[in-house]
């Protein structure tokens, strides 16, 4: 992705460039500056800070020893290892970082600026390669006196993403750029917490409204009880009936919201149980023959001969057998027949895997919906869901399930057919 470098020296090696050496550590302590703020307002992974903290202690020891070092061969020497340290750990910072001087000329880059912006080149104006004229700007301001700033960045191609560009002057000695100063760029990406925040907020506007039909409508039919309908008993039968099945739908929404919000808490501590699949299989299919029974529906099982277990939590494992059955029970209903298999395979690693697929026979799933049908809320006709006592959340539920178990989830549907939910866990041994 990155372009060679240019240099303008290119007889002396560049890693002993004096000037270069001091630029660069310039530059380092300027970035771990601004990492340290970032951090300080949360922002800054563990592991960056962790680089911050080494940069500056090689940073601060580097400098002191440089005050007390008398040769001025030893002074090269030292700024070409602090050269090198500090081109190695500036390669390793994840952000992109640009070092510019007075006129904007690119003195400095790392690997994940120069993967932002290949049009990036040393020597060359910024702006051949970045297209902003708030980023411009803001480096004239800072140019001009003004303490550090922030500005954003936004790409749109190849995909959107956006920055926080913090602009600030490098401290030190003009000298040490050949008399030029210097600018630092930071950009820190903020697609992933914008995106974060779009679905929280999402999130909680498709929860309110989720609830508040439901809680509409009981409303109402309290209302009508109380004044119209207050004497007519076989009206007053017809209203609570339809009340109480509002009032479960509104349980049914926060019981997952519950469990959906206790599986995030405990995403990133793995199950412990050995949970013995094949007695989970064949009792959630027990379970649900009754409603499988009412909609017409045979639901087949198929077991390994031998054993097979899988290190996970007995509660959830059952919440996915028990969200893909009923699923395929409800919207495959037309198919008639059920499949429901277990059995054991052998992973990419060579290390056993558990496969469940529930296999239905009904109308299946169009290919665009697909890749959506774990969204929270998700559903391909709403109506159809709401009328069979869905909340949208039963996949995201699962997704979630089988993500703390190491597995995976994969859909297959073949329009007219039927679809195929399948989980991959990993197996005991
Ligand atoms: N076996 C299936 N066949 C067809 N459509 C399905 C099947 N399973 C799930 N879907 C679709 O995926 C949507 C999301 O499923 P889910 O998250 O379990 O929510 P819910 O069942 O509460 O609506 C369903 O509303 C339905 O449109
Ligand atoms: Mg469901």
């Amino acid at each position: 992705m990155s372009e060679p470098v240019e240099t303008t020296e290119p007889s002396v090696p560049r890693s002993l460039r004096p000037e270069r050496a001091a630029a660069l550590s310039g530059a380092l302590i300027v970035a771990v500056a601004m990492l340290v703020a970032a951090a300080a307002r949360g922002q800054a992974d563990g592991w960056l800070l962790l680089i911050a903290a080494v940069a500056a202690a090689f940073a601060a020891a580097a400098g002191g020893r440089a005050r007390t070092v008398r040769s001025r061969e030893r002074v090269r020497t030292q700024e070409a290892r602090r050269s090198g340290i500090a081109e190695a750990i500036l390669a390793h910072i994840p952000d992109p970082v640009i070092l510019v001087d007075q006129r904007s000329l690119v003195v400095e880059a790392n690997e994940a600026a120069r993967a932002l912006l290949p049009g990036l080149k040393t020597d060359h104006p910024l702006s051949f390669a970045l297209r902003s004229p708030d980023v411009l700007d803001g480096i004239d301001a800072v140019l001009g006196g003004e303490g550090p700033l922030k500005v954003e960045y936004a790409e749109r191609v190849p995909t959107e993403r956006t920055f926080e560009v913090q602009i600030g002057r490098l401290r030190g000695n003009p000298s040490d750029l050949g008399g030029r100063s210097g600018i630092v760029l930071f950009f820190r990406d903020l697609t992933s917490t914008r995106r974060l925040e779009a679905m929280r907020a999402d999130f909680v506007a498709n929860a309110s409204h989720e609830l508040r039909t439901p809680l509409a409508s009981l409303l109402g039919f309290i209302e009508t009880l109380q004044g119209p309908a207050r004497n007519d008993a076989a009206a007053r039968e017809r209203f609570l009936e339809i009340m109480r099945v509002q009032a479960q739908r509104m349980k049914r929404l926060i019981d997952d919201l519950l469990s959906l919000s206790r599986i995030e808490m405990r995403a990133h501590v793995p199950p412990t149980e050995q949970v013995d699949l094949k007695a989970l299989a064949a009792h959630m299919v027990e379970m649900l023959a009754p409603l499988a029974h009412e909609r017409g529906t045979a639901i087949e099982l198929r077991l390994p001969d031998r054993p097979l277990t899988a290190q996970g939590d007995r509660d959830e494992l059952l919440r996915v057998l028990e969200n893909l059955i009923e699923n395929a029970v409800k919207y495959g209903e037309s198919g008639g027949r059920v499949d429901v298999e277990l059995a054991c395979a052998e992973g990419p690693d060579g290390r056993p895997q558990a496969v469940l697929a529930v296999q239905d026979y009904g109308p299946g799933i169009a290919p665009e919906h697909l890749p959506r049908l774990t969204e929270r809320f998700y559903r391909v006709d709403v109506a159809q869901s709401r009328e069979k006592g869905g909340t949208g959340l039963g996949l995201a539920i699962v997704k979630h399930i089988v993500n703390r178990h190491r597995g995976r989830l994969d859909i297959a549907s073949e329009p007219g057919r039927g679809a195929r939910f399948t989980v991959t866990l990993p197996a005991g041994e």
